[in-house]
Protein backbone atom coordinates (compact mmCIF):
# COMPACT_ATOMS: atom_id res chain seq x y z
CA UNK A 1 0.00 0.00 0.00
CA UNK A 2 1.00 3.86 -0.91
CA UNK A 3 1.47 6.80 1.50
CA UNK A 4 -2.06 7.83 -0.03
CA UNK A 5 -3.47 4.89 0.59
CA UNK A 6 -3.24 5.25 4.89
CA UNK A 7 -6.49 2.70 5.50
CA UNK A 8 -8.37 0.38 3.40
CA UNK A 9 -12.57 0.91 4.55
CA UNK A 10 -14.90 -1.82 3.54
CA UNK A 11 -18.51 -0.82 2.88
CA UNK A 12 -21.89 -2.62 1.58
CA UNK A 13 -24.66 -3.69 2.57
CA UNK A 14 -25.38 -6.32 5.87
CA UNK A 15 -24.15 -9.50 5.81
CA UNK A 16 -21.83 -8.77 2.56
CA UNK A 17 -19.11 -10.11 4.84
CA UNK A 18 -17.09 -6.87 5.61
CA UNK A 19 -16.30 -8.16 9.08
CA UNK A 20 -14.82 -11.25 8.12
CA UNK A 21 -12.91 -10.32 5.35
CA UNK A 22 -11.59 -7.29 6.60
CA UNK A 23 -10.17 -9.26 9.87
CA UNK A 24 -8.22 -11.74 7.31
CA UNK A 25 -7.26 -8.80 5.25
CA UNK A 26 -5.73 -6.64 8.11
CA UNK A 27 -4.11 -9.48 9.09
CA UNK A 28 -2.42 -10.41 5.68
CA UNK A 29 -1.34 -6.91 5.88
CA UNK A 30 0.02 -6.74 9.47
CA UNK A 31 -2.16 -3.84 9.78
CA UNK A 32 -5.07 -3.35 12.39
CA UNK A 33 -8.30 -4.28 11.90
CA UNK A 34 -10.91 -2.17 13.41
CA UNK A 35 -14.93 -2.85 13.06
CA UNK A 36 -16.76 0.45 13.77
CA UNK A 37 -19.38 -1.16 14.79
CA UNK A 38 -17.98 -2.90 17.25
CA UNK A 39 -16.25 0.13 18.55
CA UNK A 40 -19.36 2.11 19.09
CA UNK A 41 -20.75 -0.65 21.32
CA UNK A 42 -17.57 -0.64 22.89
CA UNK A 43 -18.22 3.16 23.70
CA UNK A 44 -21.43 3.44 24.57
CA UNK A 45 -21.40 -0.04 26.58
CA UNK A 46 -25.03 -1.26 24.95
CA UNK A 47 -25.67 -3.32 21.89
CA UNK A 48 -26.98 -1.93 18.69
CA UNK A 49 -30.44 -3.07 19.11
CA UNK A 50 -30.59 -1.90 22.88
CA UNK A 51 -28.90 1.99 21.06
CA UNK A 52 -32.11 1.64 18.56
CA UNK A 53 -34.51 0.80 21.14
CA UNK A 54 -33.85 2.86 23.78
CA UNK A 55 -32.23 6.19 22.35
CA UNK A 56 -33.49 5.68 18.31
CA UNK A 57 -31.60 5.41 14.94
CA UNK A 58 -30.37 9.18 14.82
CA UNK A 59 -28.52 8.73 17.91
CA UNK A 60 -26.88 5.63 16.65
CA UNK A 61 -25.99 7.54 13.59
CA UNK A 62 -24.60 10.38 15.18
CA UNK A 63 -22.59 7.84 17.00
CA UNK A 64 -21.46 5.94 13.90
CA UNK A 65 -20.64 9.33 12.45
CA UNK A 66 -18.73 10.14 15.53
CA UNK A 67 -16.29 6.94 15.77
CA UNK A 68 -16.05 6.62 11.68
CA UNK A 69 -14.13 10.18 11.94
CA UNK A 70 -12.02 8.94 14.86
CA UNK A 71 -10.95 5.62 13.27
CA UNK A 72 -9.88 7.74 10.08
CA UNK A 73 -7.37 9.84 12.29
CA UNK A 74 -5.72 6.59 12.08
CA UNK A 75 -3.56 4.81 9.60
CA UNK A 76 -2.72 1.07 8.47
CA UNK A 77 -6.01 -0.20 9.39
CA UNK A 78 -8.70 -2.17 7.35
CA UNK A 79 -11.89 -0.72 8.51
CA UNK A 80 -15.11 -2.41 8.45
CA UNK A 81 -18.01 -0.04 8.51
CA UNK A 82 -21.93 -0.64 9.09
CA UNK A 83 -23.87 -1.25 6.50
CA UNK A 84 -26.02 2.16 6.61
CA UNK A 85 -22.81 4.30 7.49
CA UNK A 86 -22.74 5.20 3.63
CA UNK A 87 -25.75 7.00 3.95
CA UNK A 88 -24.14 10.51 4.85
CA UNK A 89 -22.39 12.37 2.73
CA UNK A 90 -19.91 13.46 5.70
CA UNK A 91 -19.20 10.03 6.12
CA UNK A 92 -18.54 9.12 2.32
CA UNK A 93 -16.30 12.21 2.80
CA UNK A 94 -14.37 10.89 5.38
CA UNK A 95 -14.37 7.27 3.56
CA UNK A 96 -12.99 8.51 0.68
CA UNK A 97 -10.28 11.03 1.69
CA UNK A 98 -9.42 8.20 5.04
CA UNK A 99 -8.33 5.69 2.03
CA UNK A 100 -8.89 3.12 -0.12
CA UNK A 101 -13.00 2.42 -0.01
CA UNK A 102 -13.70 -1.21 -1.13
CA UNK A 103 -17.53 -1.83 -1.19
CA UNK A 104 -18.52 -5.64 -0.98
CA UNK A 105 -21.71 -6.99 -2.47
CA UNK A 106 -23.09 -10.31 -2.41
CA UNK A 107 -26.85 -11.39 -4.09
CA UNK A 108 -30.07 -11.29 -2.16
CA UNK A 109 -30.00 -15.01 -1.48
CA UNK A 110 -26.72 -14.95 -0.39
CA UNK A 111 -27.48 -11.90 2.55
CA UNK A 112 -30.75 -13.74 3.34
CA UNK A 113 -28.65 -16.74 3.53
CA UNK A 114 -25.88 -15.33 5.54
CA UNK A 115 -28.30 -13.42 7.71
CA UNK A 116 -30.64 -16.21 8.67
CA UNK A 117 -31.32 -16.92 12.55
CA UNK A 118 -29.42 -12.97 13.22
CA UNK A 119 -30.82 -11.10 15.90
CA UNK A 120 -28.55 -8.41 15.99
CA UNK A 121 -29.92 -5.94 13.29
CA UNK A 122 -32.32 -3.83 14.15
CA UNK A 123 -33.31 -2.92 10.71
CA UNK A 124 -34.26 -6.63 9.81
CA UNK A 125 -36.17 -7.23 12.46
CA UNK A 126 -40.23 -9.01 11.64
CA UNK A 127 -39.81 -10.40 7.89
CA UNK A 128 -36.24 -10.31 7.17
CA UNK A 129 -36.77 -11.26 3.35
CA UNK A 130 -38.84 -8.10 3.31
CA UNK A 131 -36.75 -5.92 4.60
CA UNK A 132 -33.52 -7.43 3.21
CA UNK A 133 -35.23 -6.84 -0.50
CA UNK A 134 -36.55 -3.47 1.13
CA UNK A 135 -33.18 -1.84 2.26
CA UNK A 136 -31.57 -3.15 -1.14
CA UNK A 137 -33.48 -1.05 -3.26
CA UNK A 138 -33.58 1.91 -1.29
CA UNK A 139 -30.12 1.22 -1.26
CA UNK A 140 -29.34 0.32 -4.68
CA UNK A 141 -26.70 2.91 -5.54
CA UNK A 142 -25.60 3.83 -2.06
CA UNK A 143 -22.82 1.94 -2.22
CA UNK A 144 -21.28 2.89 -5.47
CA UNK A 145 -19.09 5.75 -4.52
CA UNK A 146 -16.24 3.00 -4.17
CA UNK A 147 -13.75 2.53 -6.33
CA UNK A 148 -13.90 -1.21 -6.40
CA UNK A 149 -16.09 -3.30 -6.05
CA UNK A 150 -16.00 -7.16 -4.97
CA UNK A 151 -18.39 -9.64 -5.05
CA UNK A 152 -18.09 -11.70 -1.86
CA UNK A 153 -20.72 -14.55 -3.30
CA UNK A 154 -18.03 -16.26 -5.56
CA UNK A 155 -14.91 -16.92 -3.43
CA UNK A 156 -13.82 -18.25 -0.36
CA UNK A 157 -12.61 -15.33 2.36
CA UNK A 158 -9.07 -16.33 1.08
CA UNK A 159 -9.58 -15.56 -2.47
CA UNK A 160 -11.71 -12.73 -1.90
CA UNK A 161 -8.65 -11.25 -0.16
CA UNK A 162 -6.10 -12.36 -2.37
CA UNK A 163 -8.74 -10.52 -5.39
CA UNK A 164 -8.58 -6.96 -3.02
CA UNK A 165 -5.04 -6.62 -2.93
CA UNK A 166 -4.91 -7.47 -6.61
CA UNK A 167 -7.22 -4.73 -7.40
CA UNK A 168 -5.87 -2.31 -4.45
CA UNK A 169 -2.55 -2.63 -6.38
CA UNK A 170 -3.80 -1.46 -9.63
CA UNK A 171 -5.87 1.10 -7.93
CA UNK A 172 -3.23 2.54 -6.54
CA UNK A 173 -1.01 3.03 -9.49
C1 LIG B 1 -26.82 -1.23 9.65
C2 LIG B 1 -25.85 -2.20 9.55
C3 LIG B 1 -25.23 -2.83 10.73
C4 LIG B 1 -25.30 -1.90 11.94
C5 LIG B 1 -26.70 -1.44 12.17
C6 LIG B 1 -27.30 -0.70 10.95
C7 LIG B 1 -27.39 -0.68 8.40
O1 LIG B 1 -23.87 -3.16 10.44
O2 LIG B 1 -24.46 -0.79 11.75
O3 LIG B 1 -27.48 -2.56 12.48
O4 LIG B 1 -28.04 0.39 8.46
O5 LIG B 1 -27.18 -1.29 7.32
P1 LIG B 1 -23.42 -4.39 9.49
O6 LIG B 1 -23.46 -3.90 8.09
O7 LIG B 1 -22.05 -4.69 9.96
O8 LIG B 1 -24.39 -5.50 9.74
Amino acid sequence: MTANQRNIILIGFMGTGKSTVGAALADRLGWRFVDTDELLVAREGKSIPELFEERGERYFRDAETAVLADVLKGTKQVVSTGGGAVLRPENREAMLSGGLVVALTAPAETLLVRLRGDVNRPLLSGDKEERVHRLLAERKNAYDFAPLVIDTSRSNVRETVDTILERAGAAKR
